[in-house]
Order: C-alpha cells, then structure tokens, then sequence
C-alpha cells in the first residue's frame, strides 16, 4: 500500500538563501512546469525572510512552499518568533517541525515539538516532523528505540482530515556527505510504518515517510526506490535549482 503514496520532494534551505536565490525558485517552477515531471510533490522550505515573495513566485504552480519551524501560539508577545498561520498567511502550506538542528542549537523537546505540530495543523498547515538518532545512538544500536520514542512524543493527535508528514533524519548522515545504508534506511522506515500502524491504524498507511541526510542527484534515485521511502527531505542539495531537479526527476 505505502508504496502507491505520491512521493513528496522536499528542499530545506536552512539559513541559507539572500533574495538574489530567489531565481532558483523560479527556475523550480518553469522546470517543473513541463508535462515531462514525474508525479510528485514538490515542496521549498526557504528562510521565513523570502517566504512571501517564493509564495508569489509559486503561485498556481506545482511548486509549494513551507516554513521551516514555527512557534506554539498563533499571535502574541513572542518577539521574533513566526506563527504558524503567519507561515500560512505567506501562502506556505507546509512547516518543517523538529528538525535536529532545532532540537539540537534550541534545545527543543519532543513535547515542543508536538505542540508545534499541532499549531500547524491548526492554522491548515501540514507539519513535517523530524526524527533522527545521532551517531552514538546508532553504535549503541539504539537508533530504532531513539525514533520509537522521539515518534511517541513528538506526534500530535490528529483529527479527521489532518495530514502529516514524518521525516527520517539520521543526525550523522545531516550535511556529512554521508549515507545510511540502504539497508539501514528499509529497516527504520518499516519500522515507522509499523509504529504508525500500531498507533494510528489504517491512517498510518499513507502517511509519507520522507529520508533526509546527504541526499544528492547521485543517490537519490536509489534511496527513492527503496520500500516505504515516500519522498526526501533535501538540505544542500536544494539550494541549485539543477541538482533539485534532478533529485525531482529521479523520483
Ligand atoms: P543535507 O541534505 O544537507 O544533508 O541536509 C539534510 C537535512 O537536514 C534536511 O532537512
């Protein structure tokens, strides 16, 4: 079953990105514009700074954009901080949520986490949750208890009609250039599916499951055809328009 979800194609550009990276936005959008692209979902998650202007740029497009972290409330005294309906009010449609290098530089918990989830899916977005053991974590052979409980805490109850999407990030492989083995990548995103399963029956079977960590044109095609592999969560990798479209074209 989980091998007929359109698989979802997601860049991170982190904080990365002056307003001149605006041209690879729209050189995304004219690539993938053709009847050629293969069917799937393209997602740019650019810094909340060019988010309006990518939302233009996107507009009645393949393209969506996201916003890659949002705060727990909607409005209020949180000088800084950007809401999620904020992110949607720019035209987003998605927010990453619990990406390591938050939970890691802001200490952010899997309670946090959760309750972000749940801001997004309140102001209509769909929130990409982050899970990722760190390297000690896998030579201890712990990485699928480390996911097991990061998913237990980090995922919001959902209602009828939300969406969400989990990300599965080895923290070691993030920006490394290294891989997960294929082999490593089916076991925990059975082991996801199965947890998904377990905790959200017949919904857990389309939720996607994206990889990320050192995704590249040159791997991707492979990464992309494993079972249970929905999509791909792309850092540097997404920030040249011609390596992004042919991690696209590979799905
Ligand atoms: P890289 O593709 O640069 O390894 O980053 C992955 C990532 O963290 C995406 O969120």
């Amino acid at each position: 079953m989980s091998n007929t979800i359109k698989p979802l194609i997601a860049g991170n550009w982190k904080m990365n990105g002056l307003r001149a990276s605006l041209d690879q936005i729209r050189d995304v959008v004219q690539a993938i514009s053709g009847s050629k692209t293969p069917d799937c979902d393209v997602l740019i998650c650019p810094p909340v700074t060019l988010l309006a202007e990518a939302g233009v740029l996107s507009a009645n497009s393949r393209l969506a954009t996201g916003g890659q972290n949002c705060h727990v409330a909607q409005k209020g005294a949180h000088t800084g901080d950007i809401s999620a309906t904020m992110l949607a009010d720019c035209g987003a449609t998605f927010v990453i949520v619990g990406h390591s290098e938050r939970r890691s530089d802001h200490g952010e918990t899997d309670g946090l986490v959760r309750a972000k989830a749940r801001a997004a899916l309140d102001a209509g977005l769909t929130p990409i949750i982050c899970v990722g053991e760190n390297q000690a974590e896998r030579m201890d052979a712990l990485a699928i208890t480390v996911v097991e409980h990061q998913l237990d805490g980090s995922l919001p109850e959902l209602n009828k009609g939300e969406e969400i999407v989990i990300a599965y990030e080895p923290v070691w492989a993030i920006g490394t250039g290294e891989v997960a083995a294929s082999s490593d990548i089916v076991r925990m995103h059975s082991s996801i599916r199965d947890w998904l399963l377990k905790k959200r029956g017949l919904r857990g079977e389309t939720t996607r499951i994206l990889y990320g960590g050192s995704m590249k044109p040159g791997n991707a095609g492979e990464i992309l055809a494993l079972p249970d592999v929905n999509g791909g969560l792309i850092g540097g990798a997404s920030l040249k328009a011609d390596d992004f479209v042919a991690i696209i074209n590979a799905a």
